[in-house]
């Protein structure tokens, strides 16, 4: 199944953009959970508004769909500054200069995935990042000279699904580190009704916690979730999402009674079944199932460690009793036997 059939999925088509970030808070107030990195953050954010000085580099680090975007540009939104957003691996040495040479003093600049940023990007940012100045090398050898160029105080916010990526020189240079982790049901159920509200359709309190129960801890999937149950309650019946139609709607996107999706449950027979019980290799998983291996290590497979499902040894990927017992109860479809 093509990785843009999921509901985790980061591809987005512009009108689902759209729709997700209307859906995005925008203060810190009106982001749910994570209550330790809020306060941390708050407390950072009214010193440095405070003393009137940039804040200290952060690095956002969590698997997808949990909020790390969101916090960085409500980071920019509370400190009333300016943002400029770009992805690490498309980011070239000259990219970072001719950002940093236009950057206005306190802005934020994002990097996301900034684990994929290329070596001499990267270096190019470490005297940036620390004592806010920008070394450019001119010509070769006997003749290069360096011309350094003093910069205002900026904020670098770095995303990052695979902080275990990052080289230690990058990773000390952040002032602060947050983690971002799963979010609890009843979280999860804050975030429907709150998304629901915007998007103007009843829902039962029952039904958001049905959602919510299966959106694998995830802002991003309970979100998407609600939008295909909305569909369903507005194309099937007379617009109110009830708990019924909650369910008749989950059933359809076959996620079971966990949140797993097929590929999931496809992933997890692969290595129960076709590799006895594993251990079998990322590549040899990922070629069985027709999926890259980083969307397998980054996005499918976090989740099915979190539960316990599968484990990672040096070998490869196992699957564990917890995960035997899972594939044993629910068929292929999401419905239980
Ligand atoms: N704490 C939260 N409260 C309410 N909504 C949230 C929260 N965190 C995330 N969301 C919602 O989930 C969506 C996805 O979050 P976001 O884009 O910030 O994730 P991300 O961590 O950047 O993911 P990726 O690693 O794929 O870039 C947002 O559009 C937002 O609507
Ligand atoms: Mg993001």
């Amino acid at each position: 199944m093509p990785v843009s059939d999921r509901i985790t999925t980061a591809v987005l088509d512009p009108e689902d953009d759209e729709v997700e970030r209307s859906l995005r808070p925008r203060r810190l107030d009106d982001f749910v959970g994570q209550e330790r990195i809020k306060e941390q953050l708050g407390i950072a954010l009214d010193a440095a508004k405070g003393r009137d000085e940039a804040l200290d580099h952060v690095l956002l680090a969590g698997p997808p769909g949990l909020g790390k975007t969101t916090l960085a540009q409500i980071i920019r939104e509370e400190l009333g500054v300016g943002l400029r957003t770009v992805a690490g691996p498309a980011l070239e040495k000259k990219d970072i200069a001719a950002i940093l040479t236009a950057i206005e003093p306190r802005d934020v600049l994002f990097i996301d995935e900034i684990h994929r940023l290329n070596r001499a990007a990267e270096e190019i940012l470490y005297p940036a990042l620390e004592d806010f100045r920008l070394d450019i090398v001119f010509g070769q050898g006997a003749a290069a000279r360096t011309l350094t160029i003093d910069l205002p105080p900026f904020t670098l916010v770095g995303a990052t699904t695979r902080s275990g990526l990052l080289t230690t020189p990058l990773r000390d240079r952040f002032g602060m580190t947050f983690r971002l982790g799963y979010y609890e049901p009843g979280q999860l159920g804050t975030i429907v009704r709150r998304s629901a509200s915007i998007l103007a359709v009843e829902i039962e309190d029952d039904a958001a916690d049905e959602i919510a129960g299966r959106s694998r801890g995830t802002p991003r999937i309970a979100n998407r979730i609600l939008r295909r149950v909305r569909d369903v309650a507005e194309v099937r019946h007379a617009g109110k999402i009830t708990n019924e139609i909650a369910r008749e709607a989950l059933n359809l996107l076959e996620v079971d009674n966990l949140g797993l999706e097929r590929i999931d449950r496809e992933l997890l027979s692969a290595i129960a079944e076709k590799f006895d019980g594993g251990p079998v290799g990322l590549s040899t998983l990922a070629v069985s199932l027709g999926e890259e291996p980083d969307t397998i290590e980054e996005v499918y497979e976090p989740f099915l460690l979190q539960l316990g499902f599968i484990q990672r040894t040096p070998r490869g990927r196992t699957i564990t009793a917890l995960g035997r017992a899972h594939v044993g109860a629910v068929r292929v479809d999401g419905s239980l036997f």
